[in-house]
């Protein structure tokens, strides 16, 4: 019987994660641990560390009854039956595979750990995305300490949530994949993970595979998934070229039941912590494995994302005479998209960059984004997965360059230029004839994610583009 459960990580994943299942296992005691106290104590506070809905009512109802955040990670490893090892798992920076394969410092420490303090037979889970073949490395690690007393089976579960509805995405899932070894001891603790989802996930969403499917079948889940936004991006130049409009073709496409309706949205590009790293990791493996000619076709999708980006801003300058230098451009959106305030590899950093390396000024404003966060970003240099010249430091320029607002009427005021670069759902109900008049004419619209009535716009007055259109829209889809 599993009694105790011990979560490795208190981020994205690993909060929402443990709290789903501390909520739908009352009987079960789970304990979720962090090196970082700032993000334990934000845990233990009123202000949860990330922005999630639902998340907090889930908190609220089992923190200090099943739930537990601490720093104490030895302790809590020690007393479990089961450990999720929840940790970051980010691109390498340096070294062999830098730019593109996965760091498992984290998770190695975390290995570590759980060798030098445990005292009897574990199941360690695989909850982060990690290199096909990782649980192989893993197991030599735990087992370095344990004299052949204590037993380890190491199973994969890697998670499919999305950030925005992480909630929705955990409590009702499409699938739950569930990787162990083929042994009579990997059966038994398949069979023990498998019970404790069996809380609220029908059996027939569970799904079992090996090890190593079920560690690839994560890393091909997204690549697929940002292979589909890049396709339609491509696709949305190209109507951008012929007069074709990127709605109305992804309209056609999603209504053939073999491709179905999800992921066809152009966009301003792709972002969040997993797309591109997944994708890096993927080339990385096949390029180890001598497979080049794989590891180009899936390195395109990362260049069509950056070609994509890149291809906004240039939209941007030469619609307003080929200049953005000293004008004031509002950035509506920072976050990586919707309901959520995680920013890393948003589209709106490489975009707010490239505007700011033509001098524009930016007023920026997210619903869910700290200023702080935004400057932090905007002034990490980052080098470029594809090649290793760093980009120039922009820093100093743009802590002068950038305002940041917590109302959109006073980030729009004055402006020559609104760029939208998240979807958030306020910005449809945004009195847009208020920011008309209050701006500098011509007053332009640049709608990075296709979510506004720009029919609408063009009749108030504003020069209006959008991922993919032409100039006059004509939507009956
Ligand atoms: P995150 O950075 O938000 O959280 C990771 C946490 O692990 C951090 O708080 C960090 O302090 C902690 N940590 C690192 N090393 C530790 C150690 N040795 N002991 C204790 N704590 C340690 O990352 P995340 O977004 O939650 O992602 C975690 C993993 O899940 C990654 O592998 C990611 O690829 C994968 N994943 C993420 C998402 C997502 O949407 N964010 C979805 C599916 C899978
Ligand atoms: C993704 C995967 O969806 C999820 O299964 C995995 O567990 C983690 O990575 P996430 O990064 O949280 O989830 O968000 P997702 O909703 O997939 O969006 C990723 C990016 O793609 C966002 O920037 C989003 O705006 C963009 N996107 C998504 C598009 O540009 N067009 C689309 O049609 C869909």
């Amino acid at each position: 019987m599993v009694k105790k459960i011990c979560g490795i990580g208190a981020g994205y994943v690993g909060g929402p994660t443990m709290a789903v299942i501390a909520l739908k296992c009352p009987s079960i005691e789970v304990a979720v641990v962090d090196i970082s106290h700032s993000r334990i104590s934000a845990w233990n506070s009123d202000k949860l560390p990330i922005y999630e809905p639902g998340l907090e009512q889930v908190i609220q109802q089992c923190r200090g009854k099943n739930l537990h955040f601490s720093t104490d990670v030895e302790k809590h490893v020690y007393e479990a039956d089961i450990i999720f090892v929840n940790v970051n798992t980010p691109t390498k920076t340096s070294g062999l595979g830098a730019g593109k394969a996965a760091d498992l410092t984290y998770w190695e420490t975390a290995a570590r750990v759980i060798a030098d303090v445990s005292r009897s037979n574990k199941i360690v889970v695989e909850k982060s995305t990690v290199p096909v073949r990782t649980a192989e490395v893993i197991e030599k690690i735990l087992v370095h300490n344990s004299n052949g007393k204590i037993k380890y089976q190491i199973l994969s579960n890697p998670e499919f949530l999305s950030e925005g509805t992480a909630m929705q995405d955990l409590l009702n899932p499409d699938r739950v994949l569930l990787g162990g070894n083929d042994s009579l001891e990997g059966q038994e603790a398949i069979q023990k993970l498998k019970d404790i989802y069996a809380h609220w996930v029908p059996q027939d969403r569970i799904i079992t595979t090996n090890l190593w499917s079920a560690e690839l079948s994560k890393l091909a889940d997204n690549a697929f998934l940002a292979q589909r936004i890049s396709s339609i991006n491509a696709m949305s130049a190209l109507c951008e070229a012929t007069g074709a409009d990127v709605s109305q073709v992804s309209c056609v496409l999603s209504k053939n039941t073999k491709l179905g309706s999800k992921y066809l949205n152009a966009s301003v590009g792709f972002g969040g912590s997993c797309f591109q790293k997944d994708i890096l990791n993927l080339v990385y493996i096949c390029e180890s494995n001598g497979l080049f000619e794989v590891a180009n076709y899936w390195k395109e999708v990362v260049k069509v994302n950056d070609y994509q980006k890149s291809r906004f801003v240039k939209k941007v300058v030469t619609s307003m005479f080929n200049t953005v230098s000293g004008k004031k451009i509002a950035v509506l959106g920072f976050s990586f998209k919707k309901d959520t305030s995680d920013t890393r590899k948003t589209p709106a950093i490489d975009v707010c960059k490239g505007l700011l390396a033509d001098n524009a000024c930016l007023s920026i404003y997210d619903p869910r984004v700290s200023e702080e966060q935004i400057r932090r970003d905007l002034s990490t240099n980052e080098s470029h997965w594809d090649h290793s010249i760093q980009a120039k430091s922009t820093s100093f320029t743009s802590a002068k360059q950038v305002s940041v607002f917590a109302d959109v009427y006073e980030a729009t005021k004055d402006a020559h230029g609104i760029c939208v670069l998240t979807e958030w759902d306020e910005f449809k109900t945004i009195d847009y004839r208020k920011v008309f008049d209050s701006m500098v004419k011509p007053a332009f619209v640049f709608d990075g994610r296709n979510v506004l009535d720009v029919d609408k716009l063009r009749e108030i007055g504003f020069i209006a583009y959008s991922i993919g259109k032409p100039l006059n829209q004509w939507v009956d889809c």
